[in-house]
């Protein structure tokens, strides 16, 4: 069995930094570390259209950015192959065949189908790309013998979902895909972390979002107008750590290396929380501390988002022939499937016989 990873992302906008320590961060440490056959990353459009199906040029315009921002977190198209789902058309039939073994029912379960159709206020007019996108969701994850998915938490219905079709499947057919697992960022905050301004979910609607793209006075403009503790006024008073932002975000992104550089008079951030707690620690203070450590990690990306901005028709070619490598995998996935299925008629000479049997004559 090959060790294939798989992951994606809808172009409906620049990655932030919400995306970078949930999940980009994670590829780029799997990347690193070598320890698979295969690792794709695709870029899902064809499940961004199924809620903005009535603005495709907001997904076509957004499959550059996302694709900037893969490479300017230093993942490598020499390792893994980068591509966008539509083009892919394998998918689609592996979908089509999936759609048979998941009911109605089930996906009204979907615990993150369920939030987003009350998010959205669809009722009782569901589009039915909307409510099957986990079933496509599962082609793009068996579609490339992947079990390693490393996703945001919200995605883990998906899996599940996905690991259910796969029982099905084989259940009928007999051993044709295998069943993925999602792989998290093991530190707790940066499985979701909040926006600038307080909420649970960092999102572009919301404006609470710091991209990957954002320049550096973008940047510390943002921090410096975070959510703190609305409580802490004067210097002396004793803050708030909890649904303090700031010490969200310094939760996620911060080192006790980074206070040496930038913080000394602190030796680590439990050191830091107790004095903010204590009182006589200003927000300013920590605010700025968070900026450098966030300068420090997004300064590079930046740069080499620059490099690739200069580049787009490379930029394409990349996703040109990742997407040629997927469709050649895809491809494969779905031959094995229709073998087991017996549903390869023309390469069937048992079946072609046994019909040509069935109405020759007897004795001729
Ligand atoms: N659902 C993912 C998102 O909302 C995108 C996605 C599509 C995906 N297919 C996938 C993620 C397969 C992991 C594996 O961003």
């Amino acid at each position: 069995m090959e060790r294939n990873i798989l992951t994606g992302d809808r172009p409906t906008g620049k990655l932030h930094i919400g995306h970078y320590v949930g999940s980009l961060k994670l590829r780029k440490k799997l990347q690193d570390e070598g320890a698979y056959d295969n690792f794709y990353v695709m870029i899902a459009d064809v499940q961004a259209l199924t809620d903005n199906w009535d603005n495709p040029e907001k997904i076509r315009q957004n499959i550059i950015e996302v694709a900037l921002d893969y490479l300017s977190i230093g993942l490598d198209p020499n390792k893994i192959t980068f591509f966008i789902q539509s083009q892919v058309k394998g998918l689609f039939e592996l979908t089509c065949y999936y759609l048979d073994v998941v009911t109605l029912a089930r996906l009204h379960r979907n615990p993150t189908v369920k939030s987003e159709l009350k998010m959205r206020n669809f009722e009782e007019s569901i589009p039915m790309g909307f409510l099957t996108y986990p079933v496509s969701q599962a082609a793009d994850i068996t579609g490339f013998d992947a079990t390693i998915v490393p996703a945001g938490e919200d995605q883990e219905p998906m899996i599940e979902q996905t690991r259910e079709i796969v029982r099905s499947i084989n259940n009928l057919y007999g051993e044709t895909l295998y069943e993925p697992k999602t792989m998290l960022p093991e530190n707790e905050v940066c499985k979701r972390l909040p926006g600038t301004d307080g909420n649970a979910k960092m999102s572009k609607s919301l404006g609470n979002c710091i991209y990957l793209s954002d320049d550096s006075e973008t940047v510390r403009k943002k921090v410096m107008s975070m959510y703190t503790d609305p409580d802490h006024i004067r210097i002396e008073d004793p803050g708030k750590i909890e649904g303090n932002i700031v010490f969200t975000y310094l939760d996620a992104f911060s080192e006790d290396s980074d206070f040496e550089k930038y913080l000394p008079e602190y030796k680590n951030l439990d050191e830091l929380k107790a004095a903010y707690q204590h009182g006589g620690v200003g927000d300013v203070k920590i605010k700025k501390f968070l900026y450098q450590i966030l300068e420090e990690e997004l300064a590079p990306i930046r740069e080499r988002r620059h490099y690739y901005e200069e580049r787009i028709p490379e930029v394409f070619d990349i996703l040109r022939k990742g997407t040629e490598e997927a469709n050649k995998k895809c491809n494969e996935v779905v031959k094995r499937l229709e073998e087991n299925m017996k549903i390869n008629y023309f390469e069937d000479k048992e079946l072609i016989n046994a019909q040509t049997m069935k109405y020759t004559p007897n004795g001729d």
